[in-house]
């Protein structure tokens, strides 16, 4: 399943961020990516020694913590910090990979990639190219959201981001581990679970609403690891 969350960031965030990044320094992307990836990734990251990356990261922390859309359809178990990058010049482009099904977290522990989410910082007008094209069994979706919104998809998918010609493309990208580890599973408690969000707005706690309420939990109680 892939699902965009339109405007994840308010504008304050989004100004915060964008004025953080323009003093930032600029390192070679492949710092963070496995061998197959690094042959294909020609970007640009900051590192993780740079001063302002704590705050960048819990600006987007925050963020994902108090969205429930993002909630309903990851069911994050632990998200690793995110990076974030830059597409512009020559650093420019990132072809076909899959993630790494593993990262280590700063603490030294595994976790498993299920879910990988890329953030849009630059206005889509701004630059020419940068679309993030997602492969799953229906074929090839591409996306260039407007700033601050931002694409969830599973990391096991092959995915590319397409040349920037011209100017620059910002953006940031997290991977986590979700309590549900089978996307099928997760993407029908999602649908399930938006279901009954409209169920309550339009009819209200019948029943009916209250039980099938229950079977979201069961089926999540089932299903979930933690
Ligand atoms: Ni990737």
């Amino acid at each position: 399943m892939i699902i965009t969350i339109e405007q994840l960031l308010n504008d304050e965030e989004l100004i915060h961020i964008r004025a953080l990044l323009a003093h930032a320094s600029w390192s070679d992307g492949r710092i963070t990516a496995g061998t197959q990836a690094a042959l294909t990734k020609n970007n640009q990251q900051l590192s993780d020694n740079e001063k302002q990356l704590p705050v960048l990261r819990q600006i987007l922390m925050q963020a994902l913590s108090r969205n429930a859309l993002f909630f309903a359809a990851a069911l994050p178990l632990k998200i690793l910090p995110p990076f974030f990058n830059r597409y512009a010049g020559i650093s420019n482009t990132y072809g076909a990979h899959v993630d790494g099904a593993m990262r280590q977290a700063p603490d030294g522990s595994y976790v498993r990639t299920d879910l990988a989410a890329t953030l849009f910082l630059s206005d889509p007008t701004s630059y020419v190219g940068g679309e993030l094209e997602i492969e799953d069994t229906f074929g090839s979706h591409a996306f260039k959201l407007a700033a601050g919104s931002l694409v969830l998809y599973p990391a096991s998918s092959v995915h590319q981001v397409t040349p920037v010609t011209q100017g620059e493309r910002l953006a940031s990208f997290l991977f986590m581990q979700s309590m549900v580890r089978d996307d099928m599973q997760r993407r029908l408690l999602y649908e399930m679970d938006m279901a009954l969000l409209e169920l309550r707005t339009t009819i209200g706690e019948t029943e009916a609403v209250v039980k099938l309420t229950g079977t979201y939990h069961n089926l999540l109680r089932q299903w979930a690891e933690s």
